[in-house]
């Protein structure tokens, strides 16, 4: 299931802002994290919940709670940039993190850090990264995060291309994906178009 919310006022403003190559770092950061809690907002959408009696000032009502534990885990390092956000929007969470990078030359990924809390009695797991190209780091950080028993999982990303949506739906049809924008195609270089360029060098101003 792919889910695209493009059309929200400030996901247009905020993704633009991105896109813009005289954006910078500060700024960039700013319009990430705004991204961040209007998409996992939306992820969040069919979390479990379990009501409860809460006092008002005035008298007693019923309340909701979120049924945990929410485990995020960003994608090092570009995912890094969503984690704050995403951890206010969701409070109580727990975090995982893993580390992958592309081979600049044949855009490979390659995991080089994985640090995880207990996965198995976790009710929902979100992925996060920013950048969804040819798909090959979420799907080997999908594979991971089964491997120590995930069950729901969801990806949360602000820019996706047609490429790796389609090679996840391949290697994991359970695994819902939720994005801002589904850019038009990948470039020979695997980056994708029109996209914002590297998002972890944007970020970090590297
Ligand atoms: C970027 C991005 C994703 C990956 C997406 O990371 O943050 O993790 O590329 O590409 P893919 O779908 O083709 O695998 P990168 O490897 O540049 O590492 P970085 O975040 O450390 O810059
Ligand atoms: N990673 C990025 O940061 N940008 C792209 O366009 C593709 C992969």
């Amino acid at each position: 299931m792919i889910n695209e919310i493009e059309k929200h006022p400030l996901v247009l403003h905020h993704l633009t802002r991105l896109r813009d190559v005289s954006t910078d770092a500060s700024a960039f950061r700013r319009s990430c994290a705004a991204l961040t809690r209007v998409v996992v907002a939306e992820a969040a959408k069919d979390l479990r919940t379990e009501s409860f009696d809460v006092e008002t000032p005035l008298e007693t009502t019923e309340g909701w709670r979120v049924l945990g534990p929410i485990v995020f885990v960003p994608i090092l390092r570009a995912g890094l940039g969503m984690l704050e956000s995403a951890i206010e929007t969701v409070p109580g969470s727990r975090v995982g993190y893993i580390g992958m990078e592309r081979d600049e030359a044949t855009a490979e990924a390659n995991c080089y850090y994985a640090k995880m809390p207990d996965l198995e009695s976790a009710s929902r797991i979100y992925l996060l990264d920013p950048m969804l190209a040819t798909g090959g780091s979420a799907a080997q950080c999908v594979d991971q995060l089964k491997q120590r028993g995930a069950k729901e999982i969801v990806m949360v990303c602000i820019v996706a291309a047609p490429e790796g949506i389609a090679l996840m739906k391949e290697l994991h049809p359970d695994v819902a994906i939720v994005t801002a924008s589904v850019d038009r195609q990948l470039n020979e270089k695997k980056y994708i178009l029109p996209g914002l360029g590297d998002f972890g060098d944007r970020l970090f101003d590297t």
